[in-house]
């Protein structure tokens, strides 16, 4: 899979976005081929017992996780999971379709190993994840389901559009993420507030036992951000998943518009996810956090995982490391672990705080 790299150049030279949807479509016609899984799970899968995790009731092979964005509609559930992840979080998802914002919408900034993208939630709605998603369900790994808004949903009626999408999806998800923090909905943000959260929360706590979990933006007042948090975990949310996306565009050299992700979001968000995680593991023992925001090799991973991260997440990192990067992160992880004389993860998980 190093092919991916000598090949990187040339696909490189394709609009981000179609390129995305045909390496999609280029790996699940690689999997409809004779031992084409097996070719896939020998590369791509990297299993080892001091990797695996139970957590929330939910069985975890590996720590990495494919993050919220590249499989929004849960169309490549079977094919995403033969790269070797231990869960993938679908979505984001919203209660109708939408086609998201005009093209172009992402964005590659290779001198910094970053996209920006503004697709503002294209995705095809819940009834259709769902219908999709049933003929899987249960599945072999974990599936979070990303909800998030419609984009002319105002601010008073989003509480009940994020119902409606819970609701629709209830039996199809293993745990869901209420997404308040993606830059491209207009005001979406702003839901980022203590009463709004603990409504949502109250809410989704009545409707499902399933974990819940709020993920936010990296660019939130710490103290702001960290009480918004509390109140989600009072209100019965499982977990907290820290970061988004970024608008801070001072950190690229020639920004375009949208929200920025990768090497040049990484310590932005390891910041955001160190401050959430020190503090609210005090408070919060049985809170579980997930850092997702420039990961992309195992060193990264590992220091969220001592900063307090039971699970991280990848996006950005897939893009430019390719097919084999869940191997590679999962491989050196647990010689990481074995070097500081860990026997799992879980003894790991906030061992530098
Ligand atoms: C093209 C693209 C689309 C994304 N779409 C979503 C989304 O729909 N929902 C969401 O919660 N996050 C979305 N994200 C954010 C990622 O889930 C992740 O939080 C962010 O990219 C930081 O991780 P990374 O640096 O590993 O990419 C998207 C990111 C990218 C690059």
């Amino acid at each position: 899979m190093e092919m991916y790299q000598t090949l990187r150049p040339l696909l490189f030279k394709c609009d981000a976005e179609k390129m995305h949807h045909l390496s999609l479509k280029a790996l699940k016609a690689l999997r409809a081929l004779p031992f084409g899984d097996d070719v896939l799970l020998r590369f791509c899968a990297y299993g080892d017992e001091s990797l695996a995790q139970e957590i929330l009731g939910l069985r975890f092979y590996n720590p990495i996780g494919l993050a919220a964005g590249f499989d929004k509609d849960g169309r490549y559930v079977k094919a995403l999971t033969t790269l070797g992840f231990g869960h993938l979080e679908l979505g984001t998802i919203t209660k109708i379709p939408q086609n998201g914002n005009p093209k172009p919408r992402l964005f590659r900034h290779e001198n910094e190993q970053s996209l920006q993208n503004a697709m503002g939630f294209n995705n095809l709605g819940s009834i259709a994840a769902t219908t999709k998603l049933k003929s899987l369900y249960p599945f072999c790994i974990p599936l979070g389901i990303n909800i998030g808004k419609n984009k002319d949903i105002t601010e008073e009626d989003a509480a009940l559009n994020y119902q409606k999408t819970l609701e629709d999806m209830l039996e199809v998800g293993d745990y869901y993420t209420f997404n308040l923090s993606s830059p491209n909905t207009p005001n979406l943000r702003d839901l980022q507030n203590e009463k709004f959260v603990e409504s949502l929360f109250t809410m989704a706590a009545q409707k499902t036992q399933k974990p819940l979990f709020l993920k936010i933006a990296p660019d939130m007042d710490r103290d702001f951000a960290l009480s918004v948090c509390e109140r989600a975990l009072d209100s019965g949310a499982s977990g907290i998943i820290a970061t988004n996306t970024t608008t801070d565009t001072s950190l690229i050299a020639n920004p375009k518009h949208g929200g920025i992700s990768g090497a040049a979001l990484c310590e932005k968000s390891r910041e955001m996810f160190a401050a959430v995680a020190k503090a609210l593991r005090k408070t919060h023992k049985n809170a579980i956090f997930i850092s997702v925001g420039g990961i992309a090799d195992a060193k990264e991973a590992y220091s969220r995982i001592k900063l307090g991260a039971s699970l991280v997440q990848v996006y950005t990192g897939l893009v430019y490391q390719g097919p084999s990067l869940c191997a590679k992160i999962n491989r050196e992880l647990s010689a990481l672990l074995k070097a500081d004389g860990f026997d799992s993860i879980a003894q790991a998980v906030g061992a530098d705080l």
